[in-house]
């Protein structure tokens, strides 16, 4: 069994167009989906029509799906579901993270067990904005110079949530580069939504590295950018990918369901 993966033209993503995920996978499937997401860290099947359960279930393959520490609505089929929508019933938001921009992060760094795959399912999609764009870390930690490598090196960074009461009550500190366990491959992480600072250092070269790490991980060659159609999932794994989604008009509905998978281990240098 072979799969059909396209590579995107940049150095993370890829899509698979031939596989439909509202059935099982057999094993060689599942393994052959799994050695294409370590080889291009996010991976798009277009045009799926799937359930909840087959989402989880596909989820599954990977890991195992976990309800989101966010606690939401009742108003999902199974718990392992979590909503991203900035659509009001009632008044009420049915998702989370609204219509803002949001800024590059790797899901659930602010935990110190954070999430290790994430897949998005859109649902409903937006005539403008909206799109979603992943930074290849294992790119940006390579093209970093000798000399910023080096001074990486050991460095660790606190990741803390901006709502408060999402934190755990330690601070999550992770390394500033860390060595993903399946690939082996080193990759950049830190990113400017839930990384604070750099510990051991003052305020100022923490601001300073920071914002340097930020700028380098922004260029276009280190990024894939995905314009969604309903019906896209797209898994992509957090240790080694960074993401960001541009704004879009409040008045225009969005609607993407969501899985996630923890590890239980925390990243290693
Ligand atoms: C998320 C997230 C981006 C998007 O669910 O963690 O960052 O495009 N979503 O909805
Ligand atoms: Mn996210």
């Amino acid at each position: 069994m072979t799969l059909h993966i396209e590579p995107s033209d940049t150095t993370i993503g890829a899509r698979i167009l031939d596989l439909p995920l509202h059935r099982p996978l057999d094993e060689v499937e599942q393994a052959a989906v799994e050695k294409a997401i370590y080889d291009h860290s996010v991976i798009v099947f277009p045009d799926q029509q799937i359930s909840q359960a087959d989402l989880v279930r596909f989820t599954n393959y990977f890991g195992i799906a976990v309800p989101h520490v966010r606690k939401q609505l009742d108003n999902r089929e199974l718990e392992e579901i979590f909503i991203v929508s900035n659509v009001k019933e009632n008044g009420e938001p049915i998702g989370a993270l609204g219509n803002a921009e949001l800024t590059f992060h790797s899901d659930l760094s602010y935990l110190h067990e954070p999430g290790t795959l994430s897949i998005l399912y859109a649902i409903e999609i937006p005539a403008e904005g909206g799109d979603t764009h992943w930074c290849d870390c294992y790119a940006a930690y390579d093209g970093l110079s000798d000399e910023m490598k080096h001074r990486l090196v050991k460095l660790r960074a606190v990741h803390r949530h901006y709502v408060e009461g999402q934190n755990p009550e330690t601070p999550a500190s992770h390394p500033v580069v860390c060595t993903h366990p399946a690939t082996g491959r080193k990759a950049l992480y830190v990113g400017p939504h839930l990384t604070k600072y750099i510990e051991g250092v003052s305020d100022a070269e923490s601001e300073d590295l920071l914002s340097r790490l930020y700028e380098h991980a922004l260029r276009p060659e280190y990024v894939y950018r995905h314009r969604w159609g309903v019906g896209d999932l797209v898994v992509f794994d957090n240790r080694c990918t960074m993401h960001r989604r541009d704004p879009f008009p409040d008045e225009q509905r969005r609607v993407m369901w969501r899985t996630q998978i923890f590890n239980d281990v925390s990243p290693v240098p």
